[in-house]
């Protein structure tokens, strides 16, 4: 997380004002359970202690005054109830605001100034750090009452509305409900959540970043929604109360397979068999055994890779390093896809080969050094 001091700073700096109030949200991770949340299914992140922070005060007007210290300072403004930004980090403001103002929220203008150590494009969910920061904030400074379920919901509905991403729940969840040291057991059509404790003794949790930057919202993430969304509607015309692949199984999928185009059938295939890696995963870790936790993990990139077709070849690369090591139980790569970051889960003792076996290979093969990010596992957004 930022240092708070350096936002005062600024904000005393630009605004000429030392009574900010400050608020965090974080970007996530997610053990497994991957392009289930649109499907209704089940997801299993954690917050993580890379967020976004914001100085912000309102400031009696109808205008909303934004800095962004990282980029370079940019500065953006807009009228409550005018046009949309053209810049898209502004954008996810813009979007929060008019998401609230259609639940009736009254919200006035405001200043603010805001950072972050989310690292962006690498599958951390930065953009969904920054609209629960800036929907925990307006929701305390105008009193407007909204539940941490709501705020998820009207950060989802900016990606959807104001970005152009279908997203599902799962990282303005886990950013709003995550807890330190456990990881939320998510059923994304009820929206029960489990907080599960992660203790994996003696094995951490390494992230590595491709850097090479996904883009979700050029397009194939929304055509993979769409993709299932089409196998459901095969299923529905012999079951009318089907409306998510989360009620449908293997067998029924397999029995309608000639009506499904192959692609689709192979999307939908990996949703539903991602859907039984994450209980199977689940069921494992009740009981403590990660070497189990990490055969799912590994699948699931499998399925990534081959059925649902959102890897690349960084990815795929650094996972099958991870294969030759003893000490890693699994990897895969984490989040929309196309780039982005592997998470592994290591033994402790071989943490440090994994790392540098990655580093040496991927800069011979790609001439692109890969970026090591180190995590825990933290608490949601909140006023700091
Ligand atoms: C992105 C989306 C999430 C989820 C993941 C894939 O992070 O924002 O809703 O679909 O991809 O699991």
């Amino acid at each position: 997380m930022i240092d708070k001091q350096i936002l005062a700073e600024k904000y005393q700096a630009i605004f000429g004002d030392e009574t900010p109030r400050f608020f965090t949200a974080p970007g996530r991770i997610n053990i497994i359970g991957e392009h289930t949340d649109y499907n209704g299914g089940f997801v299993l992140p954690g917050a993580v202690d890379k967020a976004i922070t914001i100085a912000i005060k309102p400031n009696g007007t109808q205008l909303v005054n934004l800095v962004s210290i990282d980029e370079d300072e940019a500065t953006v403004f807009f009228r409550i109830g005018g046009p949309q930004p053209k810049e898209q980090w502004a954008s996810y403001f813009y979007g929060v605001i008019e998401e609230m103002r259609k639940r009736g929220a009254t919200i006035g203008g405001f200043s603010a100034v805001f950072a972050g150590d989310v690292p962006l494009g690498a599958g951390m969910s930065s953009s969904a750090a920054l609209e629960s920061c800036v929907g925990t904030a307006l929701n305390k400074l105008f009193n407007l009452g909204f539940s941490k379920e709501e705020l998820a919901k009207i950060g989802q509905m900016t990606e959807h509305h104001y970005i152009g991403v279908r997203c599902g729940i799962m990282d303005q969840f886990a950013s709003i409900f995550g807890q330190k040291g456990h990881v939320v057991r998510l059923d994304c059509r009820s929206l029960e959540y489990t907080l599960v404790p992660f203790d994996p003794k003696g094995v951490e949790i390494v992230l590595i970043d491709t850097m090479v930057k996904h883009t979700l919202a050029s397009s194939e993430y929304n055509v993979r929604r769409a993709q299932c969304e089409a196998g459901v509607a095969v299923i529905k015309k012999y079951r009318p109360e089907v409306d998510l692949l989360r009620d449908v199984t293997i067998e029924e999928l397999e029995e309608h397979r000639a009506e499904i185009d192959p692609e689709a059938f192979h999307r939908c295939a990996f949703v539903i068999n991602e859907n039984k890696r994450l209980m199977a995963a689940c069921a494992a870790m009740e009981v403590g055994d990660y070497e189990e936790v990490g055969r799912q993990i590994y699948a699931t990139h499998e399925g990534l890779s081959v059925e649902y077709g959102v890897s690349c070849v960084e990815l795929d690369f650094i996972v099958n390093i991870a294969k030759e090591h003893k000490a890693v139980l699994g990897a895969r790569m984490m989040g929309g896809g196309f780039g982005g970051c592997v998470i592994a889960l290591v033994k402790k003792e071989g943490v440090a080969d994994y790392i540098a076996d990655v580093k040496q290979r991927y800069m011979v093969k790609f001439d692109k050094d890969p970026r090591v990010i180190e995590v825990e596992i933290s608490d949601g957004a909140r006023e700091c």
